[in-house]
């Protein structure tokens, strides 16, 4: 098949995958709209979940201890805060959830809640000073629910992770006993906070300027600083679990991925937007355009034939489209390639618009006229890494707000979690 007989196809995924800025400027409102009902209690997707937690003074100083749990790697670091802004790494050590070669996996629903807690507490052995007691902070990436800064009740798991015996229950005080059993009790854990949240911390620490705080990696997430949460009487980070916002521009696979997932029906933004599933979508596209003979090659290679087989990488790989890079099977004929790195390039643009639609709704919130400078601070491989990403989110950005996004800056916010778990454990202790 000539260049001219794919014709159609590109046409067709063109449509299904590039949104017009009318459609974000439609998600934006719904998305407010949503923001603020959730603030009320009464939204259909977003959670908009208090932190407890209140902007950094820049002054806060000591030596803390930081658990980072993301659902693919933990991380324990022991900080030291200077106050100033600044801040030195002590000492970390590091583990995958999991690894085949090792023979274990912490992530599924075989794992018990010991058995994930008492893995965390050995890398905590590792980095905990010898003497005297010390305060932790825990990033945990997922929706809790809290009434206090070390009261937090896990919703339910996202990014497929399935752990059983921890939905429900206060993952301080399952920390807290996990740490008794491994004789760890000079370790007092005192906050659970999101990672969208410890991003933002860690920005204002440095810059009081920073209100907004996301995470476009491997989950998607977005936090800010709500000046009047209810019942609150300082201003209060607000996790709006934006992951899970529904009223989404989905197309048919997008439903697909979504019907054949863990939890079909929640997390729609995610899906459409995270690293977790961009390259599922790219190839559920795919395989779909090739059985139905709208390629050049009869079949769908078969590494691509099992679902989650692509991976975001693999994404990241094509559109780099340099030769040590390339995933292509040498047999495609040219068209097809061509047709893969174009399917690659509109999924992801369109990830990194949908995320500048759900910031430009909680810019309109907390500055309706855009009448003063904001910095969005960003964590994740996806902002960080993939081509043309960021660039994308600015573009989108310039679109839906026109002159007045030069009040925007998108700063790369990398390692909040360590920095801001212990911010955290710092307003935890006063
Ligand atoms: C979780 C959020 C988290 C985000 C980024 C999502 O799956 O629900 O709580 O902030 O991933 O890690």
């Amino acid at each position: 098949m000539n260049s001219l007989g794919l014709f159609p196809a590109f046409v067709s995924l063109q449509t299904l995958f590039t949104l017009t800025a009318y459609q974000l400027n439609d998600m934006a409102a719904a998305f407010s709209q949503e923001m603020e009902s959730g603030l009320h209690g009464s939204s259909q997707s977003l959670a908009m979940l208090p932190s407890y937690l209140t902007c950094p003074t820049g002054r806060e100083q000591g030596i803390y201890a930081a658990l980072d749990f993301g659902g693919t790697n933990v991380r324990a670091m022991l900080i030291k805060l200077h106050g100033q802004g600044r801040f030195t790494v002590l000492a970390q050590r590091a583990a995958p959830l999991t690894d085949r070669l090792a023979c274990y996996d912490y992530t599924t629903s075989r794992t018990t809640v010991s058995e994930l807690f008492a893995f965390v507490c050995t890398l905590l052995a590792e980095i905990v000073p010898v003497h005297g007691t010390i305060t932790l902070g825990h990033t945990f990436s997922f929706p809790c629910r809290q009434t206090a800064l070390n009261d937090a009740r896990l919703l339910h798991w996202t990014k497929e992770l399935a752990v059983s015996g921890i939905v429900g229950h206060n993952v301080n005080d399952l920390l807290q006993k996990a740490l008794t059993t491994s004789g760890l009790t000079r370790i007092r854990p005192a906050a659970i906070v999101n990672d969208a949240v410890t991003t933002l911390l860690t920005a204002a620490y440095t810059d009081s300027t920073a209100d907004i705080g996301s995470i476009c990696g491997t989950g998607h997430n977005t936090c800010y600083l709500e000046p009047h949460f209810p019942g609150s009487s300082r201003p209060m980070y607000i996790n709006i679990e934006a992951g899970n916002f529904s009223a989404v521009p989905a197309n048919r696979f997008d439903d697909l991925l979504d019907a054949a997932s863990d939890r079909p029906g929640s997390g729609r933004l995610e899906k459409m937007c995270s690293g977790r599933y961009l390259g599922e979508i790219w190839r559920l596209t795919c395989l779909d355009f090739a059985q139905k003979g709208l390629l050049g090659a009869k079949q769908f290679p078969q590494q691509w034939q099992t679902p989650y087989a692509v991976t975001t990488q693999d994404l990241a790989a094509l559109l780099e489209a340099s030769p040590a890079a390339l995933v292509l099977p040498p047999t495609l004929v040219q068209q097809d390639q061509l047709f893969f790195r174009t399917a690659a390039s509109l999924i992801v643009v369109r990830s990194a618009r949908l995320v500048a639609a759900a910031w430009t709704a909680v810019l309109r919130r907390i500055d309706p006229e855009l009448s003063r400078p904001h910095i969005i601070a960003i964590d994740g491989s996806l902002y960080e890494k993939l081509p043309g990403y960021a660039a994308a989110i600015t573009a989108s950005l310039s679109e839906l707000l026109g002159k007045k996004a030069s009040q925007i800056s998108c700063r790369l916010a990398k390692d909040g979690s360590g920095v801001g778990a212990a911010l955290a454990a710092c307003q935890g202790e006063n």
